[in-house]
C-alpha cells in the first residue's frame, strides 16, 4: 500500500557514435576516453528525433508496463536541460499532446543531472495529495545538440536518451493530513559552483540597444554551448554522492551496507568507482551503463532503473537509493524499498 512505481520505460536512439568515430575528427583516442570515463559509445538523436519524441517513447513504454491509460495521468513532470524549444512551450506539454494525456497538467523541471530526483519528488507530492491520480515522471535529454564538438574534454562525455516511470498511490485518503510516502529524499543545491557546468546563451548577456528606438537589438544572443570544469565537478560529485547516500541511510537508522543497489547519475565511471571506494561498498552495488550510454544527464537514472527492472536485476523488496548531481550545482537522493516510494 502507498506510493509506488507502477511501470518503467526508456528509449535510446538507434544511432550510435563510438569513441573511434569521434577520434576521426578530434585529437583523442578510444583508449583515453575509456580509461578516463568508462565510455565507449553513446546514442545520438537522429533525423526527426528530439527530446520530446524520445520522452514520449519512454513514457509510452512506462504506461504500457504499468497498464495505465494516458487519460489516467494527472501530472507530467519532465526533467530536462535540453528542451525542444529554448524555454516554451515546455517539452512536457509536447509529450502531453503526443500521448493524449488529456487530463494531465504538465511542466518541465530544470535541475540538470539531478533533475530526475527532483522531478520524482514533485510527483510524489502530487500523488500523495491526490491518491486517485497517476503521475508520469520523465527524464529526457538531447545533449549532443548543445555540445561544442571541437572541445575534446567535454563532447566525449554525453549522449541522448530518455527514461520514465509511472507513479501511483494505493492509499484511500489524501495525504493532506499526513505523510503517506515510504521513501525519504534529500534535495540540495550550491549555487556558488554555478560556473562549473554551464550552458551559455539565454538572457544573461546584455544585448545592444538601438540608439534610435532604445529597444534591445535581437539576434545577438550567443550560441548555446556546454562548458565544463571537469576537475571541480569530479570532486563535487564524489563528495556529494557519498554524503547523500550516507545521510539518507542515517536518517532511516540504517547503513549503506544494507543497500542492495545504488542508482547513481552516470557521469563518469571513475566517479562511481571513487564513491564506492570512499563508502567502502562493493562496486557491484552500483548500476553502471556508461560504457554504452555515456552521460544522459536527467535521463540517466530512469534509464538505469528501466534497464534494471527489465533485466530482472531490480526486484521487489530491494533497498535502493537513486542519487544525482549536476549543474547548479544541484544534488539529490531518494531512498526506497522497490517499488514503494
Ligand atoms: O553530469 C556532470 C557532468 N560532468 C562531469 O561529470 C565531468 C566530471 N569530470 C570528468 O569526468 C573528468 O574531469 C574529465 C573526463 C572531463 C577529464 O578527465 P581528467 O582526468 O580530469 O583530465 P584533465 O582535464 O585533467 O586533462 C588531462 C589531460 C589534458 O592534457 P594536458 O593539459 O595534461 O596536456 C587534457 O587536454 O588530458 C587532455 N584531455 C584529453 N586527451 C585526449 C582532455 N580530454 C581529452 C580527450 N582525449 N578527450
Amino acid at each position: 500500500m502507498g506510493i509506488k512505481v507502477l511501470g518503467t520505460g526508456s528509449y535510446l536512439p538507434p544511432k550510435v557514435v563510438t569513441n573511434d568515430d569521434i577520434a576521426r575528427s578530434l585529437d583523442t583516442t578510444d583508449d583515453w576516453i575509456y580509461s578516463h570515463t568508462g565510455i565507449r559509445s553513446r546514442h545520438v538523436a537522429g533525423e526527426g528525433e528530439a527530446t520530446s519524441s524520445m520522452a514520449a517513447e519512454a513514457a509510452r513504454r512506462a504506461l504500457a508496463a504499468a497498464g495505465v491509460a494516458p487519460e489516467d495521468i494527472g501530472l507530467i513532470v519532465l526533467a530536462t536541460s535540453t528542451p525542444d524549444y529554448a524555454t516554451f512551450p515546455s517539452t512536457a506539454c509536447l509529450v502531453q499532446a503526443e500521448l493524449g494525456c488529456v487530463n494531465a497538467g504538465a511542466f518541465d523541471l530544470q535541475a540538470a543531472c539531478a533533475g530526475f530526483v527532483y522531478a520524482l519528488e514533485q510527483a510524489r507530492g502530487f500523488v500523495n495529495f491526490y491518491p486517485s491520480r497517476r503521475a508520469l515522471v520523465i527524464g529526457a535529454e538531447c545533449l549532443t545538440r548543445i555540445l561544442d564538438w571541437t572541445d575534446r574534454s567535454s563532447c566525449i562525455l554525453f549522449g541522448d536518451g530518455a527514461g520514465a516511470l509511472v507513479l501511483g498511490n494505493d492509499e484511500k485518503e489524501s495525504g493532506v493530513a499526513g505523510v503517506k510516502t515510504k521513501a525519504t529524499t534529500i534535495l540540495g543545491a550550491d549555487g556558488k559552483g554555478g560556473d562549473f557546468i554551464m550552458r551559455t546563451g539565454g538572457t544573461r548577456e546584455t544585448p545592444a540597444f538601438d540608439p534610435n528606438t532604445g529597444l534591445p537589438v535581437t539576434g545577438g544572443v550567443i550560441e548555446p554551448r556546454l562548458t565544463l570544469q571537469g576537475h571541480d565537478v569530479f570532486a563535487f560529485a564524489v563528495r556529494k554522492l557519498s554524503k547523500v547516500v550516507g545521510d539518507l541511510c542515517e536518517r532511516l537508522g540504517t547503513t549503506p551496507e544494507s543497500l542492495d543497489r545504488v542508482f547513481a547519475h552516470q557521469a563518469n565511471s571513475r566517479i562511481i568507482e571513487a564513491t564506492a571506494r570512499r563508502m567502502k561498498l562493493p562496486l557491484e552495488k552500483f548500476w553502471l551503463n556508461l560504457e554504452t550510454t555515456a552521460n544522459t544527464s536527467a535521463a540517466s537514472v530512469p534509464i538505469s532503473l528501466d534497464q534494471a527492472v527489465r533485466s530482472g536485476k531490480l526486484k521487489d523488496g530491494m533497498k535502493i537509493v537513486l542519487v544525482g548531481f549536476g549543474s547548479g550545482l544541484t544534488y539529490g537522493g531518494t531512498y526506497a524499498v522497490w517499488p514503494d516510494f
